[in-house]
């Protein structure tokens, strides 16, 4: 028996350009005048719609040929936070999960490459498909290393492109015969982020284990600034969602809190089941009420130790994608928990020590904390295994560390 995990949400190219001059013409003529304009701002993300109206050019034929001297990007790397917390799902439970991404690409260059990088993963990318005259959605990193006085700096174009298309009907029936159902990054994905609370409470009325990790909402920032961020059609969402898992700043902006545990309580007062805040290199905090995951009191579990010590010898990577290999860690770890019940290492048998509850919320977390860590030492979100288990054996090595950490063995 395997477990059945489908994916809905985003998935996109992240193109790194590392030499733009943002002191360029064309730079300067797509800079921003005032703060919500469409312009380009160092630092901050516009949309290519909007930058597009805001100078008139085309950004794919115009703009980003004359910002990067007609270069290839340095780097193309999948991304996406339900993707990428998906590869990492199906790496860690290997033997004990069927992984599928539903989704859409465009039938551009971007999306063959995308495509190709996918199949090297073992996701099943059958409902993954192709809209017709359209861009594949991308963020174009825009690096300048000179500017601010050599500090340098980065500014993003993010193109929603073919996921503008892709609508909740398209989501088959097959994605609600899972046991676990994942909403990754749908505000990237706006109609299916719309249609959220439908989504969310059939898979609810089927039976599936409901599990939404998030993104940053810049459409929601753009369209409504200071406001709270919208989950769907309306709060009555939070009711169906069995696990939340967001990064601080998410936890913030939908609950229009000011601090993580106001947060979780908005989200606990809203009916969510459980819930995950990761805080980069930060303890993460987590709670949960519910049938599925029992009862723990809001606490905090520190991030992995192994892991900052290898970063500060030396060890190259990034962070990008941190926190949607947390979140696929979190999703790999309950599919395993589905078949192996009785993950904990410290105590007892059965399903005791997790009052109540069918799965051990803290071990997944475990796993999430591991899986973030260990996104530190390479580049981009989605690490390619040579052959199936070779990246568990790494998870399970800084697991163990990181139960030694905690005192548990
Ligand atoms: N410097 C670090 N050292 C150890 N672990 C880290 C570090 N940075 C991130 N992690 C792990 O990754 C998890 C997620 O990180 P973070 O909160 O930055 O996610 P995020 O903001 O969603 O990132 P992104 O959206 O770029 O993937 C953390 O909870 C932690 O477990
Ligand atoms: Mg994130």
């Amino acid at each position: 028996m395997v477990v059945r995990i489908s994916g809905v949400g985003c998935c996109l190219v992240d193109r790194i350009y590392g030499h733009v001059d943002f002191h360029s013409e064309v730079f300067r003529k797509c800079l921003s005048k005032n703060a919500g304009d469409g312009g380009l701002e160092p630092g901050k993300l516009t949309f290519e719609e909007e930058l597009e109206r805001f100078a008139g050019l085309s950004f794919v034929s115009d703009i980003l040929p004359r910002l990067t001297e007609g270069q290839k990007a340095d780097k193309e790397n999948i991304g996406g936070p339900c993707v990428v917390a998906l590869i990492n799902a199906s790496q860690l439970a290997y033997k004990e999960s069927d992984v599928s991404f539903y989704g859409c690409r465009g039938d551009d260059e971007v999306g063959v490459g995308l495509l190709e990088k996918l199949s090297q993963t073992s996701l099943d990318l059958s409902h993954y498909r192709i809209e017709k005259n359209s861009e594949t959605a991308s963020t174009s990193v825009l690096s300048d290393p000179n500017y601010d006085n050599g500090h340098g700096e980065r500014t993003f174009v993010n193109t929603i492109g073919a996921s503008w298309h892709y609508l909740p009907e398209e989501v088959d029936e097959g994605f609600y015969d899972s046991e676990i159902c994942v909403f990754g990054g749908t505000a990237l994905v706006p109609r299916i982020h719309q249609g959220l609370n439908t989504m969310l409470k059939k898979a609810k009325s089927k039976g599936c284990i409901t599990v939404v990790n998030t993104v940053y909402d810049f459409i929601s920032e753009k369209e409504r600034p200071g406001e709270r961020w919208r989950m769907g059609e309306s709060d009555e969402s939070y009711r169906f969602i069995d696990l939340l898992i967001v990064d601080r700043e998410e936890a913030l902006r939908l609950s229009g809190c000011e601090d993580i545990p106001s947060s979780i309580a908005f989200f606990r007062e809203k009916g969510t089941g459980a819930v995950v805040v990761t805080n980069g290199a930060q303890n993460i905090s987590l709670w949960a009420e519910s049938p599925l995951f029992g009862s723990i009191k809001e606490q905090t579990m520190p991030v992995s130790e192994a892991v900052g010590k290898a970063l500060k010898a030396g060890k190259k990577g990034d962070s990008t994608g941190c926190g949607d290999n947390f979140a696929g860690g979190i999703i790999g770890s309950l599919a395993r928990q589905t078949l192996f019940p009785n993950p904990s290492p410290s105590k007892g048998t059965g399903f005791s020590h997790h009052r109540g509850g069918l799965f051990d919320l803290k071990d997944a977390c475990r796993w999430g904390i591991v899986s973030g860590g260990f996104a530190c030492f390479y580049y981009g979100g989605t690490y390619f295994e040579k052959q199936e288990g070779e990246k568990f054996a790494q998870l399970q090595q800084l697991y163990d560390l990181y139960l030694k950490q905690e005192g548990v063995c």
